[in-house]
């Protein structure tokens, strides 16, 4: 089962042999990285957490940003022994296997694909709350929610999908300074909020800290893991880095660390300012995040709560007496999330490239457009799949979808890292996951404890995904694999040379 093996050195090859342009450094990673993470998560999310945890979102930042922080250390090991695209599907190919590798690639879409839907409806949720506030004008509920949120269709949030893909058919190279941009905004916008929050907060409104118990906390740990995942993108863009054995690391482990610190600042905001305790039912029944029996009780409170918002952080600015700097935190919000859904759409893209440069997907999925020199025909595939996504399904859904995904993800790679270890043992280690004997087997059970809090819907998607993905495997992928049929890659450039044969590998 283990045995479809992709050399390692075979992989390191084809990146040399590809000789993409090297042009990233750090600080272009860690804004990477940032540009990547900070989104629908804190922006909008804080309320699906509050709801879930109370004042206790504080510890569920923590343990979230813990998991992460962890496996982002077992990410940077691979990330710079292996400089190369396709993250913890190319790490997974290499050390465990084509089988998992193609299970870690399929939960990638996951990851990246629906947490694009997610970020979409986040943004959806700003950009109407700034149009009502700032231009009062009234948007019926019906065209920018979705079924599950008191809505029919989510327009807007297809509106952006569909902007973004066509950005990324159109070519994406000028988006680092874009993208720079975009980080700034973002920041900026986290720091005025907590500049603002932070002087009102009162400490009364930390009480009680955890209404619904520590598996509250675990519950929305779960959800609020999504607003750390991205980091990972950075490792995407190995083949791009410049000295990737130094950068890497700093660029994942930096934007993960300077998130938290913002993280953790803007939810003590929230809380200390507005309070953030969960609306409870009629009948003091705990409710759902998402669901139509929440979305009726805050109609009946006249949405007078910050887990009723769509827009939690301007929400709670209005709240305080800044409605003008409300309307500018909905602005920079969207102006910058489209930024997060572009990456998450890249990394998708660059996947899907990948998987289908091995033979494991069919070959237009990584045909490239003639005149915009991008896999145009994968991105509108993805950009389509997104803004389906997007129109019916609430964030909070798709967030846990994507972590489920994520989750999975981040396990094979803490895993691997620690294989690799055993298995090649002389292999040349830029960056060492510290103590790992302790690192890794943190970062596994700390995704498993997620994938444990996660709501029953979206496990059972992610079981229902995973099937299929084994289905596909067997039934298409396994029989086409360059790995398995003895190919070396064929690569887009040099596509028009038949493949050659290596010696054969055992299976
Ligand atoms: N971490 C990203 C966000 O919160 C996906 O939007």
């Amino acid at each position: 089962m283990f045995g479809r093996v992709k050399p390692l050195d075979a992989i390191l090859a084809t990146a040399e042999k590809k000789s993409l342009h090297r042009s990233l450094g750090a600080f272009q990673l860690t804004m990477l990285g940032i540009g990547a993470v900070i989104g629908t998560g804190i922006f909008v999310l804080t309320a699906e957490a509050a709801q879930k945890a109370g004042p206790g979102m504080m510890v569920s930042f923590m343990i979230a940003g813990f998991v992460c922080a962890v496996a982002a250390l077992c990410y940077a090991e691979m990330a710079a022994m292996v400089p190369v695209s396709g993250s913890a599907y190319t790490y997974s190919y290499a050390v465990m296997g084509e089988l998992i590798a193609w299970m870690v690639g399929w939960a990638l879409i996951l990851e990246y694909a629906v947490a694009a839907g997610a970020v979409s409806v986040g943004w959806s949720g700003y950009v109407v709350g700034l149009i009502e506030n700032a231009l009062s004008i009234d948007i019926p509920d019906t065209l920018v929610r979705g079924p599950y949120d008191g809505g029919m269709v989510n327009l807007p949030a297809m509106l952006i999908a569909g902007l973004v893909t066509w950005l990324l058919v159109i070519g994406t190279k000028e988006s680092a300074t874009v993208n720079a941009v975009l980080v700034a905004i973002k920041v900026s916008a986290l720091t005025i909020f907590v500049i603002l929050a932070v002087p009102v907060m009162n400490m009364a409104n930390f009480e009680p800290f955890s209404p619904l118990g520590f598996g509250g906390i675990g519950a929305a740990a779960a959800s609020i893991f999504f607003a750390y995942v991205g980091f990972d993108a950075v490792s995407t863009a190995a083949e791009e880095t410049k000295n990737p054995q130094r950068n890497m690391p700093i660029g994942l482990i930096g934007s993960l660390g300077i998130c938290t610190v913002f993280y953790l600042l803007v939810a003590a905001g929230v809380i200390g300012s507005v309070g953030a305790q969960p609306v409870m039912g009629a009948g003091g029944e705990v409710l759902e995040p998402g669901s139509r029996e929440l979305a009726a009780q805050c109609s009946a409170i006249a949405d007078q709560a910050v887990v009723c918002s769509k827009e939690a952080l301007a929400w709670t600015l209005r709240e305080i007496g800044w409605p003008q700097i409300g309307n500018l935190i909905g602005l920079a919000a969207g102006l910058a999330l489209p930024s997060v859904i572009l990456m998450m759409m890249f990394g998708q893209t660059r996947i899907f490239f990948v998987m289908s440069r091995d033979g494991l997907l069919p070959a237009t999925f990584s045909k490239i457009h003639p005149k915009y020199n991008t896999p145009s025909t994968i991105t509108i595939i993805t950009g389509a799949a997104v803004a389906l996504f997007a129109a019916f399904f609430p964030v909070g859904l798709l967030a846990n979808i994507s972590n489920s995904g994520t989750l999975f993800a981040f396990a094979a790679v803490s895993i691997a890292v620690l294989v690799i270890r055993r298995t090649d043992p002389g292999r040349h280690r830029p960056f060492r996951t510290p103590a790992i004997w302790i690192t890794s087997p943190l970062a596994l059970l700390g995704c498993l404890y997620l994938f444990y809090k996660l709501d029953p819907k979206s496990q059972m998607l992610f079981v229902i995904w995973a099937v299929v993905g084994l289905l596909v495997y067997f039934g298409y992928s396994r029989s086409r694999s360059h790995v398995g049929r003895g190919l070396v890659e064929v690569h887009e450039r040099d596509a028009d040379a038949p493949p050659q044969p290596v010696p054969p590998i055992e299976d």
